[in-house]
């Protein structure tokens, strides 16, 4: 396979270049406050989705989708808890559990909820007792999701539920927690699951994506963003990465070479056109090809994180570089406190956090950035 003759290449030139990034990572004080901020702040759906997920990637990676492999075994060993991811879905699930329809109010988004499900569905997976509490709550959102959710004629489920309408950022609450879904059921339902995830992946491309490469941030429906936002480039292409890895890591792997192949050149193709448009300093602007926009630290990082786990994925070092003038930035964008300063209002997407209120997501795109740049390390010490 291509990405193995790329690897077999690759191990022989770090052999003589070591390591090939020039960043150190984020030390455990700053990680710890970065984290409990991230913690502080997160509020909506999405947020907490992303945080739970950004947990698992940092202090229990054997358990994120970036990895062992899908499903991981039912019995935990003591050393990966991952207790504060379960005690948080042990707080969201009760209060939904009996109602059919997603894992928690998405004000208005269908893809939103969806975030959580991997969290729930994991929770499910490793539980020692008997109740099903968290394996109805993910089924009632997959049923949502599959039956109920408004769509396109040609199949994409909208990231809204009052009008059909498609968000870059579904990319990476919806298609990861059907793929996930998909992995641990096995079989033909799992299957169908995975590939449903990927023609997800494929549809919003299909809509959002133009001809410079990058994605428009939202299309369909009674008003658009055609612009290249910065952060909803960032969660499709970190969308579209999860979905990869967990088809990778699941027992379809063989089965979706082409499919995998795919996924890997439409990241690819985000990010070659991002990195195109990064500042000196290694910001990317909040439009990524606007000159006159702000700069925005969120989806630098997370573009930033992106870029070091497909490095080591592939072995296609490219980018790796310009990942590293963005973790300098974002470095530089750290309060002593632990905040993320210079970071888009995740909730206009048009204007700067104002002074003295912090980005959730941007929060935990610095610890996805941090634990990228780690296993990314750890892939080429290993070689
Ligand atoms: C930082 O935390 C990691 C993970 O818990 C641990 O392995 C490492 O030893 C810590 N580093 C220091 C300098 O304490
Ligand atoms: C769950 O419901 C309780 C009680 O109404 C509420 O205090 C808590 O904030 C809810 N948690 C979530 C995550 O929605
Ligand atoms: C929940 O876990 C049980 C036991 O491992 C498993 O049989 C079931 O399929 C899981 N539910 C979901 C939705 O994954
Ligand atoms: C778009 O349509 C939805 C659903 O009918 C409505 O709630 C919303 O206010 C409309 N927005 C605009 C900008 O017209
Ligand atoms: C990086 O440069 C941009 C201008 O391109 C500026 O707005 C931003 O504040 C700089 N970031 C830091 C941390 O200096």
């Amino acid at each position: 396979m291509v990405v193995n003759i790329l690897l077999t290449l690759l191990a022989a030139c770090s052999a003589v270049v070591g390591v090939p990034t020039a960043q150190t990572g984020l030390d455990n004080a700053t990680l710890a406050k970065v984290k409990a901020n991230l913690a502080q702040i997160a509020t909506h759906s999405w947020e907490i989705g992303t945080q739970l997920e950004t947990l698992l990637e940092l202090e229990w990676p054997e358990l994120s989708v970036f990895g062992g492999d899908i499903p991981p075994s039912t019995r935990l060993p003591s050393s990966d808890t991952a207790a504060d991811v379960f005690a948080k879905t042990a707080e969201i699930v009760p209060n939904i559990t009996d109602i059919p329809g997603p894992l928690i109010n998405g004000d208005g988004a269908v893809g939103d909820p969806a975030s959580l499900g991997v969290p729930v569905l994991l929770t499910n997976w490793t539980r020692t007792d008997r109740n099903n509490k968290f394996s109805v709550a993910a089924s009632n959102q997959l049923n949502y999701l599959l039956n109920d959710a408004p769509r396109t004629e040609d199949g994409a489920i909208s990231h809204r539920t009052d009008q059909v309408q498609l968000w870059a950022d579904f990319v990476y609450m919806a298609p990861p927690f059907i793929a996930y879904y998909g992995a641990l059921q096995g079989g033909s339902v799992g299957a169908e699951l995975l590939q449903f995830a990927y023609t997800q992946c494929k549809l919003y491309r299909k809509y959002l994506r133009d001809d410079s490469g990058l994605w428009k941030h939202i299309v369909l429906g009674n008003w658009t963003d055609t612009t290249h936002w910065g952060t909803g480039n960032a969660w499709a292409a970190a969308g579209m990465l999860r979905v990869l890895e967990t088809i990778r890591r699941s027992s379809e792997a063989d089965n979706m070479l082409s499919e995998r192949l795919e996924l890997t050149s439409w990241i690819n193709e985000i990010l070659t056109s991002a990195w195109t448009f990064q500042q000196t300093n290694g910001t990317l602007l909040n439009y990524l090809d606007q000159p006159g926009s702000f700069a925005d630290s969120s989806s630098t990082a997370l573009l930033g994180a992106v870029t070091y786990r497909m490095a080591a994925l592939t072995g296609d070092l490219t980018h790796v570089s310009s990942a590293d003038d963005a973790f300098s930035v974002i470095k530089a964008s750290l309060t002593d406190d632990g905040w993320l300063l210079n970071t888009v209002d995740p909730l206009t997407f048009n204007t700067p956090s104002v002074p003295g209120s912090y980005s959730p997501e941007g929060q935990a795109f610095v610890l996805l950035l941090h634990s990228a740049w780690r296993d990314y390390t750890a892939a080429f010490q290993r070689r």
